[in-house]
């Protein structure tokens, strides 16, 4: 047993995803969710930038007394997992591999991928994706406005259908079968993109198969929580508490009471 905290960051509040599907999962645990909102966002900017900001985050996290780093956020999971594990003596797991091991489950022929530029840009679903089964088609395509259109709350809006439509018609042309959401925000257009592709088109989401690795992960080390489940999550962000507690609410569908402002200069070691 283990009753530290499970540390999640994300670039800003679309891990809440994550955060969401932790809970859902492990009820029992606590969270310390720190969303790096001043940096915002990840998916336009470079690899050594995603690395810089991503090890800020978990040194961060480290001083609240942490068991495991989950990296919420798919571009920084892209770049960012290894060099975490080299520094860092706990575990750390991003979404990607969950999520690819997902895809490869429910695929026989051929997936498609969509997340931020640099996650795509990365190749790192991809080769993960290849890695476990060699033989599959992967159709990878960026979609950068779905990002803000969530932000704004434009979910169920005309603007929104039509620009799913526009990114995701030659994917659905080249009949696919499943599709990763390879963001933290596209879960919460699940419903509009179903539409869009039918229900012939398996949609994975990462958020939950990656809460399903970290309760195995807690399983096989001994480290699920026995406390009960009254015990208040922690939620940070670097910039602009106000925004992610009212932007948090189209995530969450619930009331987020306090968010603090983090001070990343201060250091885990
Ligand atoms: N959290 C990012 C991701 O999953 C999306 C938002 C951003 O670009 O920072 O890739």
């Amino acid at each position: 047993m283990n009753n530290k905290s499970i540390g999640v960051f994300d670039s800003g509040i679309g891990g809440l995803t994550v955060y969401k599907a932790l809970k859902e999962k492990m009820p029992n645990e606590k969270v310390v969710y720190l969303g790096d909102t001043a940096r915002l966002p990840y998916g336009s900017k470079s690899k050594e930038t995603i690395i810089r900001y991503s090890l800020e985050n978990a040194e961060f996290l480290l001083t609240k007394d942490v068991k495991i780093i989950v990296i919420a956020c798919n571009s920084s999971s892209s770049y960012a997992v290894e060099a975490l594990q080299k520094k860092f003596n706990i575990p750390v797991l991003g979404v990607i591999e969950p999520g690819s091991e997902a895809a490869v489950k429910c695929t026989n022929k051929k997936v498609g991928v969509i997340g931020t530029s640099a996650t795509i840009a990365s190749g790192a679903y991809a080769k993960i994706i290849h890695e476990k089964s060699k033989d599959l088609e992967i159709i990878s395509k960026d979609c950068p406005l779905f990002v803000p259109l969530v932000e704004e709350g434009w979910i169920d809006h005309p603007a929104t259908r039509m620009i799913i439509k526009e990114y995701l018609e030659p994917l659905k042309k080249e009949n696919i079968e499943t599709l990763v959401l390879g963001c933290t925000h596209y879960p919460v257009l699940k419903d509009v993109i179903k539409e869009v592709l039918g229900d012939d088109i398996t949609l994975v989401d990462s958020a939950q198969t990656t809460a399903e690795r970290v309760y195995h992960i807690f399983k096989s080390l001994g480290w699920l929580a026995n406390t009960d489940k009254n015990r208040n999550d922690e939620f940070f962000v670097t910039d602009f508490p106000e925004r992610f507690k009212r932007v948090g609410e189209i995530f969450l569908k619930k009331k987020i009471d306090r968010v603090l402002i983090a001070d990343l200069s201060l250091k885990g070691e």
